[in-house]
């Protein structure tokens, strides 16, 4: 009998590691033979730790669980499915799962991570064998055709970027993945490294092929060591099968991989401050062109993808480019994993086609606040991200249609607020954040992000005579930084501060109004 406890940090943060102890104990303790497997997340995080028993070729689910239930389970029989409190049924049948459209995370939750054979059972590495009978050529055309976008945040055609690499002459070419997950609401990238590593690795693998790249970097931040470490491990495995090295497959191709650990500025998410960090210098911005597809890592052509869009990949080749662009409307093709955050009532994972609105993802998933009062705003794209009213979450969730109305879906990620939020703290928080991560380069983020603290806390203290001044001040400000910053993180900054202004003028007004 197969038991299922999972090893993400977000189990492991919930007690996953005692109530796996806890479990082998009392199985040992009754004498009773059972094969204990650390899966992934299934990203039901409210039902963490969700352990699940293999029970006539069917997973049933029980959670969230603490060590102090496993007698209770076994005396219930859970292993042949037996009813308890904290049984949700077959697991794939639990709504949450069951109405996602699971492309990128197929595999997530149901194998163990870091076993070759559990991914190779489960459609692993059909991607790399489908690219190695390819022409480099057609591999890149085959990720263009499929629409994948840039799931970092900014969504450029990742074909394109590949053919830009692809067509460059050098004798060095290297593929570098972003793993720098820093905005506020997302760990898509983090499950993904620890819950499914060999499809990263898989997708890199392809993406070198299509380029002629034979090195490639994962730059993880710090605060992922769970996925450091499964990631080190599945690249050692791989290597040992000859999945990564000389002579790929019998190939004769050669494609190497090393984990990089960066450590823990936001700005090195940005990705020419990522490669100034990976070669060993302070993480500062590069100004851009050179585009880092001609100059990149060490002034060579580099492809740098975010871990969801190399991901993608391998499902890209493995099942065709119209298969994948049949999901998604407009020029939002594919699924992209959404990951629901703050104060939301079922926070967790959903991968589903572009196309659902923000208030499915809200109401239909997420099943509401956690707090029960109504939902005032909700900030999608990061810390950087604008604060969307409810009046704006019937917008589908496409690219398009995000940035026609000032938002954008950036990472997928999206984090809640009741009504109890005060929005002016919101706007105040996007300009401290930017002025403690600033690398400092240009003057319109140095500087006018601490200028933007200073003004809206006058704003907050409310001289009132002087207010519809700093207002215009302000708003003056985020022109300058929106249009004089070097990168996204003073470009951006704005747009929450411009968000709020504009959607949640009322908290900007005077303490009577504000107490209204
Ligand atoms: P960008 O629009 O400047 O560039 C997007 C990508 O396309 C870059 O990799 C760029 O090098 C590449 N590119 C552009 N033109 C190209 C061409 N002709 N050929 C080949 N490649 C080309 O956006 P940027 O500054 O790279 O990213 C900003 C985005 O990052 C924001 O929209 C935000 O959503 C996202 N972000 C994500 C975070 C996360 O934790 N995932 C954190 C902070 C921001
Ligand atoms: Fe650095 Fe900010 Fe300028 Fe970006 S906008 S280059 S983070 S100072």
């Amino acid at each position: 009998i197969t038991v299922y406890v999972p090893r993400d940090s977000t189990s492991i943060a919930l007690g996953a590691n005692q109530v796996a102890a806890a479990i082998s104990d009392e199985a040992h303790k009754r004498g009773l033979s059972i094969r204990l497997v650390r899966n992934g997340s299934r990203g039901m995080f409210w039902l963490e730790p969700l352990v699940e028993v293999d029970v006539l070729s069917r997973r049933v689910a029980y959670g969230p669980v603490v060590p102090e239930d496993v007698p209770s389970l076994f005396d219930a029989d859970f292993l042949d499915g037996g009813d308890h409190p904290l049984r949700q049924g077959v697991t794939e049948d639990i709504p949450y799962l069951k109405n996602q459209e699971r492309l990128t995370f197929a595999r997530v939750g149901i194998t163990d991570p870091v076993s070759l054979d559990d991914y190779l059972a489960h459609e692993g590495y059909a991607g790399l064998q489908q690219a190695l009978q390819m022409t480099p050529a057609a591999v890149v055309q085959q990720v263009l055709d499929s629409g994948l976008r840039g799931r970092g945040g900014a969504a450029f055609p990742t074909g394109t970027k590949w053919q830009t690499v692809a067509a460059a002459q050098a004798d060095r070419k290297y593929i570098v993945c972003n793993a720098d997950e820093g905005d506020s609401g997302t760990f898509s990238d983090r499950m993904v490294m620890e819950d499914d590593p060999f499809m990263l690795i898989e997708g890199m693998s392809i993406a070198a092929i299509a380029v002629g790249a034979t090195q490639g970097y994962i730059y993880v931040r710090s605060e992922y060591p769970h996925a450091i470490a499964a990631l080190k491990e599945a690249i050692a495995v791989a290597g040992q099968h000859g999945y990564l090295g000389d002579n790929i497959l019998g190939s004769g191709r050669t494609f190497r991989l090393e984990v990089r650990k960066g450590a823990g500025a936001y700005i090195c998410g940005e990705e020419t401050a990522l490669l100034e960090s990976l070669e060993g210098k302070r993480g500062v911005v590069r100004a851009k062109p050179p585009l880092p597809a001609l100059q990149g890592l060490f002034g060579k052509p580099t492809v740098i993808n975010n871990v969801i869009s190399l991901a993608s990949v391998p499902i890209v080749m493995a099942r065709g480019a119209a298969f994948y662009k049949n999901y998604g409307v407009g020029r939002s093709m594919g699924t992209l994993p959404f990951q629901l955050a703050g104060n939301i009532r079922h926070g967790g994972l959903v991968e589903k086609a572009f196309g659902l609105t923000l208030r499915q993802l809200l109401e239909d998933f997420g099943g509401g606040s956690e707090s029960g009062r109504a939902i005032r705003a909700v900030q999608m794209g990061g810390p950087l991200g604008a604060y969307m009213p409810a009046s704006q979450f019937d917008t589908p969730l496409d690219y398009e249609a995000f940035a026609a109305i000032g938002a954008m879906i950036g990472h997928g990620g999206l984090v809640v607020f009741d009504d109890s939020v005060d929005m002016a703290k919101q706007a105040r928080y996007a300009m401290e954040f930017c002025a403690v991560e600033s690398c400092g380069k240009c003057t319109p983020c140095r500087i006018g992000s601490t200028r933007g603290v200073e003004v809206i806390d006058k704003i907050i203290a409310n001289q009132d005579h002087q207010r519809p001044q700093q207002i215009h001040l302000l708003r003056s400000l985020c022109d300058t930084m929106v249009n004089g910053s070097l990168c996204a993180m003073g470009g951006m900054t704005p747009f929450p501060v411009l968000s709020v202004l504009n959607h949640f003028p009322e908290d900007f007004g005077a303490p009577a109004e504000r107490a209204a």
